[in-house]
């Protein structure tokens, strides 16, 4: 089982679309997939199908320790894998949360529950390092960056870098960066490429080679609650999901054969 936070606090950068959409394609190859919605927008769980205002039940629940994870889980509509959704119960959970013991912990002792039923469990961060996010990055083998390569991108990666040691340092010593993606990728933009670049000089190979080109298909797929794979498999958006599953399988079969997974 691999726990993926996806996370970046600048707002818009497609960690959702990249959730929903990379969770329907490692579970199109097979694997067992639960993607977990952490932000109150509730954004992957529209996107997964499912009515998240029509929930009783959600992962504020499971976070306030009224509700085991299990008792949130659903199966998307079109997917083939399960969500944990959340809706805007979540916003309260920070407030709540603030003098309980062990608040950072919470979404790592309510996953023990799942031991053996996923190979990846893939989080969906809200836009802020916030307790809900550092629960993410607590529970966490590793975090996912989405980044759109603009001028302050870069800029605004320290913070969540900075965050990363300390979760480290305090809460989960074997968080690792497991790769920064490019999405929303425009190859005729000058500087796009060249802060492509930069990253890769900075960050080298957590880089990862599969690009998410900015594909219509992608920003659509939403709309009709269904991931992109279901609503046009041929475009540009679906492929390019479909090879970051496979670079990411990739990955970690090449760290398990170094033993270092
Ligand atoms: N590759 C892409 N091509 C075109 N549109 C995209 C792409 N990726 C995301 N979008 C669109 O851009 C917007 C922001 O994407 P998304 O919701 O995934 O970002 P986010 O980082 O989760 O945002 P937030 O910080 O608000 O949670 C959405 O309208 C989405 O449909
Ligand atoms: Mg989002």
């Amino acid at each position: 089982m691999r726990i993926l936070a996806i996370s970046n606090q600048k707002g818009g950068v497609g960690k959702t679309t990249t959730c929903v959409n990379l969770a329907a394609s490692l579970a199109a190859t097979k694997r067992r997939v639960l993607l977990i919605d952490l932000d109150p927008q509730g954004n992957a769980t529209t996107g997964s199908g499912i009515d998240k205002s029509a929930m009783k039940k959600t992962i504020y629940h499971v976070l306030i320790g009224k509700s085991t994870l299990k008792e949130v889980i659903r199966p998307s509509i079109k997917g083939k894998f399960d969500v944990a959704p959340a809706n805007r119960d979540l916003a309260g959970a920070e407030v709540e949360l603030v003098n309980e013991i062990a608040r950072e912990t919470r979404l790592k002792v309510a996953l023990q529950e799942l031991q053996g039923d996923y190979d990846y469990i893939l989080i969906d961060c809200p836009p802020a390092l916030s307790l809900i996010t550092v629960n993410a990055l607590t529970a966490s083998h590793a975090v996912m960056i989405p980044m759109q390569c603009e001028y302050f991108a870069l800029e605004g990666l320290s913070d969540l870098v900075n965050t990363i040691k300390k979760v480290r340092q305090h809460l989960n010593p074997d968080l690792e960066i497991e790769g920064l993606l490019r999405t929303m990728f425009d190859n005729r933009n000058m500087l796009a490429q060249q802060v492509a670049g930069e990253l890769a000089q900075h960050f080298g190979d957590k880089v990862y080679r599969t690009v998410i080109p900015r594909n219509i298909r992608l920003a659509e797929a939403p709309s009709y609650g269904v991931p992109v794979l279901y609503h046009d498999r041929a475009s540009k958006g679906a492929q390019a999901y479909l090879a970051l599953a496979g670079e990411i399988i990739n990955r970690q079969t090449r760290q398990r054969a170094a033993g270092t997974n």
